[in-house]
């Protein structure tokens, strides 16, 4: 599973970049707001940093104005993603951005029609929302376990991004469902590292460690 991590902060994906952990960035209009950057240029400097896919949302709400929208921010570099909502200006959008060659992601999904219509539209990437879902005692998982077999039964290419992840155990179920790829803030990307018996562990090694008296270096 391919992990973009879901941030307009540019320290934060350098850092996990450096580690390899980086195969693409989501960003949205809130996480531009957040990082309090220029969306032209905070985007060109994350598509200096990252090779794959950098996906940079339009904020128009009709076709023509969203479809000029796109075209200038794939104009940012070769390896933006057009990110476009799940509406029907949005479905049009992304037919046009695809016929043209350009990566799009279909951003804002929340069933498995829409991301049957995504397919069809010729997404690149189709981004369900699994947290939000959670949020108000729907089943976020089994969106993308839905999506997965709608995808499968038909052979549509258009690749499944895991989105609005929480948790680590998020992480987990979409790798063992199958979706292609998943976007998480850094935050959720780091705590993947982290167990209670792996720093239990630690702990007694250290303490044992001490009493040998022992040194490496
Ligand atoms: C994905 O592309 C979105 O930017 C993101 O995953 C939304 O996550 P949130 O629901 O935690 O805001």
């Amino acid at each position: 599973m391919r992990f973009f991590v879901d941030t307009a902060d540019v320290a934060a994906i350098a850092e996990l970049n450096d580690l390899g952990m980086v195969d693409g960035v989501t960003t949205n209009p809130s996480l531009i707001l957040k990082s309090g950057r220029n969306i032209l240029e905070v985007t060109k400097e994350i598509c200096g940093i990252v090779s794959g896919p950098v996906s940079a949302e339009v904020v128009a709400m009709k076709a023509e104005d969203m479809i000029a929208e796109g075209r200038k921010l794939a104009d940012i570099a070769e390896n933006i993603a057009v990110k476009v909502p799940l509406t029907w200006d949005g479905l049009k959008t992304c037919k046009v951005l695809s016929d043209d060659g350009l990566m799009v992601n279909v951003t804002l999904c929340f069933s498995a029609n829409q991301a049957l219509l995504a397919a069809k539209a010729g997404a690149t990437f189709i981004s369900p929302f699994i947290g939000r879902l959670d949020d108000i005692n729907l089943d976020g998982l089994e969106l993308i376990s839905d999506i997965r077999q709608i995808y499968d039964n038909y052979g549509f290419d258009t690749q499944i991004l895991a989105a609005s992840i929480r948790t680590a155990n998020h992480v987990t179920q979409c790798a063992l469902i199958g979706a292609d790829v998943m976007t998480a803030p850094p935050a959720v990307i780091k705590a993947l590292a982290t167990h209670v018996l792996t720093d239990k562990g630690l702990d007694q090694f250290n303490k044992d460690w001490a009493q040998t008296g022992q040194k490496i270096l």
